[in-house]
């Protein structure tokens, strides 16, 4: 079932039922600011087990808890690390996500048998309030399908979920668009698994560096064969083949724009995603292009990212070509993302 709701002054009847299923085990996709959420009880093993199914997720890829008060922390964490404090304070409501000790009573179904727990509060009034009103931490990955795409929209939940979910809550578009950044507090050193909404350049005057690692073996990931799960290659995916480009402006709509005409060659649709900037350089291809907006203006790239990938699928294109946005500020997660889409298919022109 699908209910529209008020996404800056939720429904508290809404909420009430909303809250009620998750409450009774049931699975509830909700907006949060990076990307819509799949949740349940975070507290019910079986409530558990139903993300997994619905998402055809492999139970070695622990799911983020969400909560929504700072002293909820102790349920599903402990051994608090004095960071924990700091970070909160300055980042949360937001997409932040901090990997901390697990507590004994939060079942290691949540975090795949690991020790150690990925906790957040989103900054969105729906989740917030359904966190609230459920009296409970609520477990949540992204709501698609294992591998593909983020959801940004209800109906990109609908799209890939559909019936396996009990309620879905339409806010409308998520703000960010990306996930939010995965910030391991459990070891020596902090370490960034997954770069997302909160930049590191905002991290570093609390933490100062802060080493990336999102390929390298370590810690729990050991036994998973990764430090963090939703980083394999291959993953956030759209149904086509995707190659992003890297390099000098010039230089890399050129070589896009080479490759154009070898996949049209070979009868292959082409879909580009490309800066409003950037469209008149592929004037008079017939290519299908999502325009993700100016160039220099990262925030609303990011929030129009996994939608364009989905929109080019819907158009059926075989072929989608990309253009990098750097690597400062928010540019890090849109080119994690990028990267991890492409599969390995990079080319970097210098
Ligand atoms: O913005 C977000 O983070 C969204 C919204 C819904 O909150 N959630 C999200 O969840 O992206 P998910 O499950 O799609 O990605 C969570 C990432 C995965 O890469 C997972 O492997 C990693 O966090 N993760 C979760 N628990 C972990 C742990 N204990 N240690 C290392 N990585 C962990
Ligand atoms: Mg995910």
């Amino acid at each position: 079932m699908l209910l529209k709701v008020n996404s800056m002054q939720p429904e508290q009847d809404i909420i009430r039922q909303a809250a009620e299923a998750i409450r009774r085990g049931r699975l509830v996709a909700f907006p949060t600011e990076t990307v819509y959420g799949l949740g349940a009880d975070a507290l019910n093993p079986e409530a558990v087990d139903r993300i997994f199914a619905a998402k055809e997720r492999p139970s070695c890829d622990p799911i983020i808890v969400h909560i929504a008060r700072v002293e909820d922390l102790c349920i599903v964490a402990r051994d608090l690390p004095p960071q924990t404090y700091v970070l909160s304070r300055h980042f949360w409501p937001g997409p932040l996500t901090l990997i901390l000790p697990r507590a004994e009573m939060l079942s290691a179904r949540v975090t795949a048998g690991l020790d150690t727990v990925a906790v957040r509060m989103p900054d969105h009034p729906v989740a917030l309030a359904l966190i609230r009103a459920a009296e409970t931490p609520i477990a949540a990955p992204s709501a698609n399908l294992f591998g593909h795409v983020s959801p940004t929209t209800a109906r990109h939940v609908i799209d890939d979920l559909g019936e396996r979910v009990d309620l879905i809550l339409d806010g409308g578009p998520t703000r960010i668009g990306v996930e939010s950044t995965v910030l391991d507090l459990s070891g020596e050193e902090p370490v960034i698994l997954r770069p997302g909404g909160t930049n590191r350049e905002a991290l570093s005057p609390i933490m100062g560096e802060i080493t990336l690692n999102v390929s390298a073996r370590q810690r729990g990931g050991e036994k998973l064969g990764f430090a963090s799960p939703g980083l394999m290659e291959r993953h956030y995916s759209p149904r086509a083949e995707l190659t992003l480009f890297r390099g000098a402006e010039w230089k890399m709509l050129t070589a896009m724009r080479a490759r154009i005409h070898e996949c049209l060659a070979t009868g292959k649709e082409v879909g580009l995603l490309v800066a409003s900037e950037d469209r008149v350089v592929f004037d008079g291809y017939p290519v299908i292009i999502e325009d993700l907006g100016p160039r220099d203006n990262l925030d609303p790239i990011a929030a129009r990212l996994f939608a364009a990938m989905r929109a080019l699928d819907e158009q059926g294109v075989k072929v989608i070509l990309v253009r990098g946005f750097g690597t400062a500020g928010l540019g890090l997660a849109i080119e994690d993302r990028l990267t991890r889409a492409a599969g390995g298919r990079v080319v970097e022109i210098h």
